[in-house]
């Protein structure tokens, strides 16, 4: 698979995505996130890879959809492109996904970052929707994210007035999970995906599935979801595993099956 516009590697059982148009503040064209989300879609069927990182570089994540590409578009040239189609596919990914983010998250790349399941970000992170000052809005899923992590007032507020917010703002209201030095954003999120990477990986394929229903279903039928998972989770050998370690006094070893 040839992906220019990103940088694809693994670190142990991590797979990392960089994101990767340093000209244009890596600014997300259709092939850009064509790409990002074939890697993702990749690494989730990929059963040596437990958890994935999509990072920018140490000055910018991403500073939002490209503009140039899109100025020239029409309702029907939308419409007939479908370009937000692919950005469906991100919240099929079973496996957890982490944004490390410096610099600045706007836009486009602030809805890529809220499509993950946790934001590790610098101190010099940079969070925000532009879009009403190009007159239009956010359109890959970010009034509907954003929201649901604020709230309505403080959604509003943040996609009104299109400013940037600083990390500590972000992670004041829950978006971001974790604040750090600018230089050791990478290296929190590696340590904090390596982490997850040894925890028993089908617990953590439910458990991010339930968690995420919360937002949409009734208490009710969460707790049937989370009932049905916590049941299957004793299908996998790293069940067994993981309580027979403790009944012997030892770490676990987790397979993933
Ligand atoms: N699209 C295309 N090119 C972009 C870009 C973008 N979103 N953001 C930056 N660039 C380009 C600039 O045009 C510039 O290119 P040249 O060197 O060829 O002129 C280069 O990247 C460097 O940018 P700046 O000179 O502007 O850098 P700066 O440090 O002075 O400013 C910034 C940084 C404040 C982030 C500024 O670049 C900026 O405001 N960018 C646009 C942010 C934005 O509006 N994002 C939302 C896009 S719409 C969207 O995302 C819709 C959606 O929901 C899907």
């Amino acid at each position: 698979m040839s992906h220019p516009l990103i940088k694809v590697y693994e670190e142990g059982q991590v797979g990392v995505i960089e994101l990767h148009r340093p000209n244009v503040l890596n600014a997300l064209n259709r092939q850009m996130v064509d790409e990002i989300v074939e890697q993702l879609e990749a690494y989730d069927r990929n059963t040596d890879i437990r958890v994935m990182i999509i990072k920018g570089n140490e000055k910018v994540f991403a500073a939002g959809a490209d503009i140039d590409e899109m100025m020239e578009e029409t309702p029907l040239s939308m419409e007939l492109a479908n370009p937000f189609a692919v950005w469906d596919r991100m919240t099929l990914i079973k496996k957890p996904l982490i944004a490390s983010v410096n610099g600045f998250c706007l836009g486009g790349a602030f809805e890529l970052a809220l499509h993950c399941d946790l934001i590790i970000a610098g101190e010099d992170a940079k969070f925000g929707f532009p879009e009403v000052k190009l007159g239009v809005m956010p359109g890959a899923g970010g009034t509907q994210l954003l929201t649901k992590v604020i709230g309505k007032r403080q959604a509003l507020e943040w996609i009104w007035l299109g400013e940037s917010f600083k990390a500590d703002e972000a992670k004041s209201l829950g978006i971001v999970n974790r604040v750090v030095a600018s230089e050791l954003v990478y290296e929190e999120s590696m340590r904090f995906a390596q982490a997850l990477a040894e925890q028993a990986p089908i617990s953590v394929r439910f458990i991010k599935e339930a968690v995420h229903a919360a937002e949409d279903l009734s208490l009710m039928e969460g707790m049937k979801l989370e009932r049905k998972n916590f049941y299957l989770a004793f299908d996998s050998e790293d069940q067994k595993e993981g309580m027979k370690a403790f009944v012997e006094k030892r770490p676990p070893h987790f397979k993933g099956v």
